[in-house]
């Protein structure tokens, strides 16, 4: 018999109907494995910003709830520990494959709350999210610790110990994805979770801590949804809260950071960047244009935060690769994110949607800057109230320009021709960020000696993915604190070292 479904009655299969299971999540957040509304029983919308359309409500957490969620997961994490690394691992193998069976489901309703395309973007990012689960469920019996030759008759060594219940803030632009790589490594090492998802993208995120509650013991994953300072403030300053990890703008991890300081509590951030693109004469054109497409993230209408937002091309090649970077974003297809056709969704809020157009029209105001608009606008009247912006390449602007300096998080780059190695790195460091930086060109002497002198925490030559499960990836500078995927992560980020001495004399 298929299942109905119903607000409050999600189904236990996967489905395609994704307006539907919105409908049924409304209104909830995921406390000790049950969907629960918030406590004060208040909800908010959540939109699809291709149509304007309210498509589901979210609980609206707030102080009463993460208490109740954190002390739930405390609980949950005692019995936890106490299970032996490797099983803990092969649970969340379970949940990889859990995940996987739900792709198609989870892209959807990823692409009706954020706008992204399905085709290029949200399906994309379920795959990754399994692929992230799969990674550390593999790494339950790496969570060594080290003897020490201290004296013949001590036996000195070190072991890791989880840390407790982990805050996890997580942002709006690739929200699945970013959650699991808090989640995944946290629970391998032996935590419970909270996870506050963003305000502007609650439901994906919801469905799968619903889907992982079927494996996991219950509280030891909970998901609540709600703003900032409502939610998210509590939740990071909890006294049980052992652990924060957050994603988001640099002015708000700057008041996380401060708040784990207060309780002495580590905490993991990464805040965005303004990441060079530094294209040498060199470089093969059309692979290195097409570098710049998905450097640029146009697919994500460049809501990405290692976003290559600044192009520099050598002078001898410059105008071929502005003229060819426009002609193929131009050919790019822009509509309804659920269609398979579309390159390009939407804009994920009429907030972001203002703050990017305001980036432009002050760049089409710059006197000597020119902006490509580039992509049509979708034609279909059922998306005319969609928060749709033309992706926009500028060239001719100022160093100091706001366009240059700041991040967008939108679909607007920049490019600049430079001549000589040395200015275009020194251009490259001056920035407040460090994520991330690509360098295309065929002479390895070159792109090895730039790799080294960029001020990034990920340098990649000839080619610039997105972030993979088994590397290590975070910034310095303002672009942050720590790092995140790779085992490197769950060792150093979500454990903690214990010293223990035997004297055997
Ligand atoms: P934000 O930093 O305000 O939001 C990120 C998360 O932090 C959300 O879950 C939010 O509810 C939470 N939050 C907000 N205030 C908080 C507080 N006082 N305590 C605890 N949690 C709090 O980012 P927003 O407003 O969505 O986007 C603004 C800009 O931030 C973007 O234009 C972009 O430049 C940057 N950003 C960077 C991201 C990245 O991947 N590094 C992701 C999202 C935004
Ligand atoms: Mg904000």
């Amino acid at each position: 018999m298929p299942d109905t479904i119903t607000a409050g009655r999600t189904p236990t299969s996967p489905t395609l109907d994704e307006k539907a299971l919105a409908r049924a999540l409304s209104g909830h957040h995921l406390i000790g494995g049950q969907l629960v509304p918030a406590a004060s029983g208040k909800t908010f919308p959540v939109v699809n910003p291709a149509t304007a359309e309210e498509v589901a409500t979210a609980a609206l957490g707030d102080a009463a709830d993460v208490d109740r969620a954190v002390s739930v997961a405390a609980a949950a994490q005692k019995e936890w520990a106490k299970v032996p690394a490797r099983k803990r691992g092969e649970l969340v193998g379970a949940c990889a494959k859990a995940i996987a069976e739900h792709v198609e489901e989870l892209g959807r309703l990823i692409a009706l709350e954020t706008g992204k395309a399905l085709r290029t973007e949200s399906r994309v990012e379920a795959n990754v999210v399994a692929d992230i689960f799969a990674f550390y469920g593999g790494l339950g019996s790496e969570l060594k610790g080290e003897t020490v030759p201290f004296h013949p008759d001590v036996l000195s060594m070190t072991v890791r110990e989880p840390l407790g219940v982990v805050g996890a803030i997580i942002p709006w632009n690739v929200p699945m994805l970013l959650m699991a790589l808090k989640v995944a490594p946290a629970l391998v090492a032996g935590n419970a979770v909270v996870v506050k998802s963003a305000e502007e993208a609650p439901l994906a995120v919801l469905r799968i801590c619903e889907i992982l509650n079927r494996i996991l013991p219950p509280g030891l994953f909970n998901m609540l949804s709600g703003f900032g300072p409502e939610c998210g403030a509590p939740l990071v300053e909890h006294p049980k809260v052992r652990k924060v990890t957050f994603t988001g703008s640099v002015e708000v991890g700057r008041i996380v950071g401060q708040a784990a300081a207060k309780k002495i509590v580590p905490v993991t951030l990464e805040l965005g960047g303004k990441s060079p693109m530094i294209v040498f004469a060199d470089a093969d054109l059309e692979k290195t244009v097409m570098g710049a497409i998905t450097s640029m993230r146009f697919t994500r209408q460049g809501q990405s935060c290692t976003a290559a937002s600044r192009i520099y091309v050598h002078e001898k090649i410059f105008d071929a690769f502005v003229s060819s970077l426009a002609a193929k974003v131009d050919a790019m297809v822009m509509g309804d994110p659920l269609d398979e056709k579309t390159d390009i969704g939407t804009i994920i809020s009429a907030d972001q949607f203002a703050k990017v157009k305001g980036f432009i029209d002050e760049g089409l105001a710059t006197k000597g800057a020119t902006g490509r608009a580039c992509s049509a606008m979708p034609s279909d009247p059922a998306l005319k109230k969609g928060l749709f912006i033309q992706p926009h390449i500028f060239t001719g602007l100022t160093r100091d320009s706001r366009l240059v300096r700041e991040e967008i998080f939108g679909p607007v780059t920049v490019l600049f021709p430079f001549s000589d190695w040395q200015q275009v790195l020194a251009e490259a460091n001056d920035s407040e960020y460090g994520l991330a930086a690509s360098v295309w060109t065929n002479n390895l002497k070159v792109g090895l000696r730039m790799a080294h002198a960029l001020e990034a925490g990920l340098v990649q030559i000839n080619q610039n993915l997105v972030v993979q499960a088994n590397l290590s990836y975070g910034g310095i500078k303002s672009s942050g604190l720590g790092k995140e995927a790779s085992l490197e992560a769950m060792l150093e980020h979500f454990m903690h070292k214990k010293t223990i001495m035997v004297n055997m004399a």
